[in-house]
């Protein structure tokens, strides 16, 4: 994928025909990224049917990161959809190319998936937002200085985060709020001062995924949900320093929580 030469889609393809071989679903209808304290989700959506290591799928291996590759799970919900969960994500932190931060987006578009639910870990910048607070994403700020989109691709990112869905995601928790994501490249967290920065341009969460495979998921067409569990307050925010420990444990804490949620949201897709 880092080779200029490859067409990424067409390893995407590659990706896809791989999950059919294995898995024997030739279709997956919607697909799930679980980030930081919503893996969990995976075991309460449906059965799962089979479970693939990324290292075996065309595109996921990750040479540069040892030990740290995960799975492609594929599920077979109540309603007889079919969803592919996403627990690889590549970091644009790790310092690949955007192409490998998207190519699971990419994949499930090619596997079939019309709906893409993307989850992450992040910091909160609203006060009222204690660690453990799920939140709809309404929009993003990318300031990776990135994009998913190679050449004179223009694309429109209008409701990038499906007002429908988020609808929809309301009608199972009615005072879920909803915000601003903001990415960052990582993998430091932010200082106050770009905290104020994010604070005065609109931004309410800061993270460090999910807009640059937001972008991915519109260019293939693919209607978005986004959500954020907060896992700490951003800093300067919260008078206490950042502790990637107190992120994790946040995480853990509010798992079984937001995973449920999310499980109850896509028995309505
Ligand atoms: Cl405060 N910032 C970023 N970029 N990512 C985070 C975070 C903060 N807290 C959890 N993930």
């Amino acid at each position: 994928l880092d080779d200029a030469a490859v067409d990424p889609f067409e390893v995407a393809g590659e990706a896809a025909a791989h999950l059919t071989k294995v898995t024997g679903i030739d279709r997956h209808d919607i697909a799930l990224t679980l980030g930081s304290g919503w893996a969990k989700a995976a075991d309460l959506i449906g059965e799962t049917v089979a479970e693939v290591p990324a290292s075996e799928v065309p595109g996921f291996s990750a040479p540069a990161v040892v030990g740290h590759v995960g799975t492609l799970r594929s599920i077979r919900l109540a309603n007889g959809k079919h969803a592919l969960v996403i627990g690889a994500r590549t970091h644009f932190y790790e310092g690949h190319g955007v192409r490998r931060v998207v190519h699971s987006v990419r994949t499930a578009a090619a596997a079939g998936a019309t709906t893409m639910i993307l989850t992450n870990g992040a910091g909160g910048i609203k006060e009222t937002w204690g660690p453990g607070t799920p939140v709809l994403i309404s929009d993003h700020l990318n300031l990776t200085a990135a994009s998913p989109l190679e050449g004179a691709t223009f694309i429109d990112l209008t409701d990038l985060y499906s007002k429908r869905l988020r609808d929809l995601a309301r009608e199972v928790q009615p005072d879920l709020d909803e915000g601003v994501y903001t990415q960052f490249r990582g993998p430091h967290y932010e200082t106050p001062a770009e905290v104020q920065m994010v604070k005065a341009m609109g931004g309410h969460i800061v993270g460090m995924s999910t807009a640059l495979e937001a972008i991915a998921a519109r260019q293939a067409g693919m209607e978005v949900l986004g959500m954020s569990l907060i896992t700490n307050l951003a800093a300067g925010i919260s008078p206490e320093p950042l502790s990637h420990q107190e992120v994790l444990q946040a995480g853990r804490e509010a798992e079984p929580v937001i995973s449920a949620l999310l499980a109850r949201i896509v028995e309505r897709l």
